[in-house]
């Protein structure tokens, strides 16, 4: 006799013996499934796929839970949404792999970064520089300044030194660049939306880039004469040289990017006026801004800004020889190497706090001190004054107190320690603010920092204008503003075609974390040690004369044996991995229920799979297959409770096991705990 059932009040008919899931399956309503393989008898371990049964206390597995004539089954339901959340957090609370490459989770621009070194490994940049532009618009440019973040995270740092990630993507860039190829990306059909963005910025150049390739208008606005923002008019040519920018630029004019330069936004141009004649507005006005020294006779000091953009415009300021720039990050340090080229005798950088605390990267620092640049450390400025023809500034002494509101140690003045320094020029490199306020555009929300927006989809208080970049949270990084570029590209998309606007939901990432020291020999396990490949560069003797670039760039040769270096690093079932793409659909937080990971090891001695016990969740699929074969030695559960592990009988290593079935056993591991090799995603070193 069949059984009729119903489903979130959908009724159903089933054979006698068929399970919930199948009448579930029957309806077409998914419910996920771990550890349940078709014909396997249920293992009803994981409870991923929890329903309620009305009349009847708690939740049931789906998979394991037969049908009954007349069952009401609630599949749509707060309560059981939260139990398998809830199912999806314990198994990940002790699941030991790293989804996407630690490198990766560094970049904010996401950048698929051992995808991208594996085509260099392999010879084909064309290939390698595709991967990164499908994430990073300006990758040329960013193989330049960006500080990298990415490397930090290198699994390769525990070995010896981070990969040359930055490099990498400089050189697949400017293979391209170089020989007339670069990467176009295919564009979607025209949709006849068109999109303002106001700021030619990296932030406004990823917009455009990402829009036109979903096939609607981008017109960018910029109130300089030409595009590129602080890459063009903030960072000296000896670090990012003009062609590189310009080339970049001209990809997203190739793509269809239309620019209306020397327009600025509150002048030739209002908001309303951009809202009625363009479909959705993204404002990506950086922070152009200008802070003063702070201290009387400010008023006498250069901006660094407006010095770096006067060398941009070809017009550099007259110094005089002694020249003292007041600040410590990057603008710091741009200003005082230009100061050097520009035949300054002197050139010193006051700092008010320590070496240690300087917000930019050390080796920006250190290429200044090369070339004669003189760094001083907890020293502030307390007042500037014109005696003849000369400058005075007086200074304090500073020591580090508390820390302030951003974490840093707070300098304090040390008593009685004033002291003066004659200077020709005085430049203050002290921050940058967003200079787009509520007084150009009273009805767009601010914030602390610059235009309020939510953080998820950059939509601003005002429907259809999106913002993103510095001009949201105040001087950053071009890295985070290309990032900032792609979402709202996206949100912006979903804006123009009446879809919900939600961003870019990110899929959930499972993470190791650090590894202690038996990990590490598993990992590096056969791996020989590679000093990082040197960057050639101009010698200070001679990069201090001239507005040349001073890193020469990677050789074919240089970045073959850097990109071989590459670990892969990253799950070989990133992409199909059903444990990550639950935990996505329901919102899992893989760190709620934190306590301790499993142990990382991996067994590669078996020719056709790769096994990873640490991402195993414990669903005895594979146990299941290896019986059914029949092969000499299987797989079978050892130990109890939290060490239960699945292993091969008498301590024997993978390779003497699943000698008939490794294909079908990899294939119904819901996980990558075992995976096949050559399956992987591209980039993972073994499946
Ligand atoms: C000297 C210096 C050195 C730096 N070094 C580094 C580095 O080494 N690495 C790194 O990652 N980052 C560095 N940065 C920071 C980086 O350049 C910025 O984070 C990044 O450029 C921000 O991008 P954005 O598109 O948000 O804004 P921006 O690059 O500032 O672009 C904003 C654009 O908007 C336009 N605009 C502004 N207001 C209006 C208006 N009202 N109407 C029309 N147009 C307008 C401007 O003309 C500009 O072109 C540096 C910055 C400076 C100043
Ligand atoms: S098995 Fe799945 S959750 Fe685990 S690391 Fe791989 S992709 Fe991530
Ligand atoms: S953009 Fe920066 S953080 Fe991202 S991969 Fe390149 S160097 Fe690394
Ligand atoms: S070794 Fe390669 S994949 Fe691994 S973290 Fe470093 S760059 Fe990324
Ligand atoms: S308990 Fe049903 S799929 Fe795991």
């Amino acid at each position: 006799m069949p059984v009729n059932l119903t489903i979130d009040g959908r009724p159903v008919q089933v054979d006698p013996g068929q399970t919930v899931l199948d009448a579930a399956r029957k309806l077409g309503i998914a419910i996920p499934t771990l550890c349940h393989v078709d014909g396997f008898p249920p293992a009803a371990s994981c409870f991923v796929c929890a329903v309620k049964i009305e009349g009847r206390p708690n939740l049931w597995p789906a998979c394991a839970l037969p049908a009954t004539e007349g069952m009401v089954v609630i599949n749509d339901a707060d309560e059981v949404r939260d139990a398998r959340k809830t199912a999806l957090e314990l198994l990940l609370s002790d699941h030991t792999g790293d989804c996407i490459g630690p490198c990766r989770l560094g970049c904010p621009a996401r950048l698929d970064i051992p995808n991208f070194i594996s085509r260099i490994a392999a010879g084909d940049s064309r290939r390698a520089n595709a991967i990164v532009t499908d994430d990073l618009t300006l990758p040329a440019s960013l193989g330049r300044i960006c500080p990298r973040l990415c490397e930090q995270r290198c699994r390769r740092c525990d070995l010896e030194q981070a990969l040359s990630i930055r490099n990498l993507h400089r050189f697949a860039a400017d293979q391209q660049r170089d020989a007339g190829l670069p990467h176009l990306p295919p564009k979607d059909p025209p949709t006849g939306k068109r999109v303002a963005i106001v700021g030619a910025g990296p932030a406004g150049l990823a917009a455009a880039y990402h829009l036109l390739r979903r096939g609607h208008d981008a017109v960018l606005l910029d109130a300089h004469p030409l595009a590129g923002g602080m890459l063009r008019y903030g960072i000296p040519e000896f670090r990012l040289p003009r062609r590189v920018l310009d080339a970049e630029i001209g990809v997203i004019q190739k793509l269809g990017g239309q620019l209306r330069l020397g327009v600025r936004l509150g002048q030739d141009v209002t908001l309303d006026n951009l809202r009625r004649e363009f479909d959705a507005v993204f404002l990506a006005v950086g922070a152009q801004g200008s802070r003063g020294l702070g201290c009387p006779g400010e008023e006498l000091a250069a901006s660094a800004l407006g010095f770096l953009e006067e060398i941009a415009h070809g017009r550099p300021p007259r110094l005089g020889p002694e020249v003292v720039i007041v600040g410590g990050g990057n603008t710091a340090m741009d200003a005082s190497r230009s100061a050097v080229r520009l035949g300054a005798a002197s050139v010193r950088v006051l700092y008010r706090r320590t070496r240690r605390e300087m917000p930019c990267l050390m080796e920006e620092v250190e290429a200044a001190e090369a070339e004669g640049v003189k760094v001083e450390f907890l020293i502030a400025p307390e007042r500037l004054e014109r005696k003849g023809g000369q400058l005075r500034l007086t200074c304090l002494r500073m020591e580090l107190g508390p820390p302030d509101e951003s974490g840093r140690a707070r300098p304090v003045p040390v008593p009685g320690s004033a002291f003066d320094i004659e200077a020709s020029s005085v430049i203050a490199a002290i921050g940058q603010t967003v200079s787009l306020t509520a007084r150009h555009i009273p009805d767009l929300q601010f914030s602390t920092w610059g235009i309020a927006v939510k953080p998820q989809t950059l939509e601003t208080n005002l429907p259809g204008v999106f913002a993103g970049g510095d001009g949201v949270i105040g001087p950053d990084l071009a890295v985070r503003a290309v990032a900032a570029g792609k979402l709202a590209a996206a949100s912006i998309h979903q804006f123009l075609m009446g879809d919900k606007v939600a961003g870019a939901p990110e899929l959930i990432h499972s993470v190791m974390g650090k590894l202690d020291e038996t990990e590490l020999a598993e990992l590096f396990r056969d791996i020989e040690g590679a000093a990082r490949t040197p960057m050639p560069q101009l010698p200070p003797s001679e990069s201090r004369a001239t507005f040349a670039e001073v890193e020469l760039g990677f050789s074919p040769e240089a970045a073959a044996a850097e990109s071989k270096r590459c670990l892969g690093c990253g799950c070989g079932k990133a992409l199909n991995c059903r444990i990550r793409q639950y935990a996505a659909e329901y919102h899992a937080d893989p760190g709620r229920f934190g306590g301790e990971r499993r142990l990382f090891r991996r067994d590669l001695t078996h020719p056709e799979v790769v096994y990873e016990p640490g991402k195993c969740i414990l669903c005895g699929a594979c146990v299941q297959v290896a019986l059914e074969a029949g092969d000499d030695l299987g797989l079978a559960f050892f130990g109890r409770g939290f060490a239960t592990s699945v292993a091969v009988p008498f301590n024997r290593p993978m390779a003497e096991a699943l000698k008939t079935c490794a294909k079908r056993a990899a294939e119904v591991c819901p996980t990558g705990a075992i995976m096949l090799r050559g399956t992987g995603c591209a980039g993972c070193r073994f499946a």
